[in-house]
């Protein structure tokens, strides 16, 4: 009989407790490298989390920073092609996955690497939808610190996570990651995006980490309200806007940093004005 979720606190055999607190030393250990570690989140889906997530990335390593990328989508990664490292191979060393580098040198860890691509998705069983909607949760919060502690990151400037959409996902990657630096919100000029993204501003303020800020993705392309308002209701940062630029999806598409394919678009030059102030949010000051 598969054990559920209530009958892991009587269980005296396996150890459940122990082996996460273990997991949790071997994730501080991996991450020890790490100087600074920034969440891409909107609760808004298809807003372009992602494609910011893969273009600041590329900014900030073509500026020299070492920099990786964790698909934090499990059920709908996309990282590793818009990085252009599919394909690759895997090499375990030490008990831990070696992320494949891009030609800019971005470490990518994505689900997809481990992953024959037409995989179902992650589906978790449970008698019912609300046991359901807990297995989730804890599932992913598992997969999530099994793919942090087991994925060998080396010394890196900067380690970048592309969230799913959803305001709760946040709470349980913040509360796997020993030090989050912060987090970047992403909306569209939409009222239903501001409107979700408004909830999810709440939610990043309540993970201990600072919000960082907004960014406003495929601005000017629908008529809806300025995201200079919604950033300045919040008390964070417009961090940039970046248009919408039929180039973008391609190289996204197409695995290419679209910062160096056209570096003098609007929207590259937006793309790298946001990465060098996220680059100054997250370095630290010398004491005076
Ligand atoms: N500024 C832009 N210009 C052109 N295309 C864009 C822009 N931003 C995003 N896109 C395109 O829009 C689509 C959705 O973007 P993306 O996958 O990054 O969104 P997402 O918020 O990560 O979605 P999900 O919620 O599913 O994770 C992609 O095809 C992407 O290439
Ligand atoms: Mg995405």
């Amino acid at each position: 009989m598969p054990k559920r979720y209530r009958d892991i606190a009587g269980d005296g055999g396996s150890n459940i407790v122990g082996q996460v607190e273990a997991q949790q030393a071997r994730l501080r250990a991996r991450l020890a490298g790490v100087r600074a570690v920034v969440a891409v989140v909107s609760g808004k889906g298809g807003v372009g989390k992602s494609s910011m997530t893969a273009s600041l990335a590329s900014a900030c390593a073509l500026d020299g920073w070492a920099v990786g990328v964790l698909d934090a989508d499990l059920n709908g990664p996309s990282m590793a092609k818009m990085l252009g490292v599919r394909g690759g191979k895997l090499v375990v060393r030490d008990g831990a996955v070696e992320p494949p580098r891009n030609a800019l040198g971005v470490k990518v860890m994505s689900m997809d690497l481990l992953l024959p691509s037409d995989a179902a998705p992650l589906t978790w069983e449970a008698p019912t939808q609300d046991e359901a909607h807990t297995w989730r949760g804890t599932m992913e919060a598992n997969a999530l610190r099994e793919f942090l502690a087991d994925t060998a990151w080396g010394e890196l400037d900067l380690l970048l996570l592309d969230l799913p959409p959803g305001t709760d996902r946040l709470l349980t990657i913040a509360s796997l990651v020993p030090v989050l630096s912060g987090t970047v919100v992403v909306t569209i000029p939409s009222d239903v995006s501001q409107l979700v993204v408004r909830r999810s501003l709440t939610v990043a303020r309540q993970a201990r980490a600072p919000v960082l800020g907004l960014i406003e993705n495929m601005a000017g392309l629908f008529p809806g309200p300025d995201a200079a308002g919604l950033a300045a209701e919040a008390g964070i940062p417009l961090l940039g806007r970046v248009p919408f630029d039929a180039e973008l999806a391609r190289c996204a598409d197409s695995g290419e940093a679209f910062v160096a394919t056209a570096p003098e678009s609007p929207a590259a030059r937006a793309l790298r004005g946001i990465a060098s102030t996220l680059r100054a949010a997250v370095t630290p000051t010398a004491a005076p």
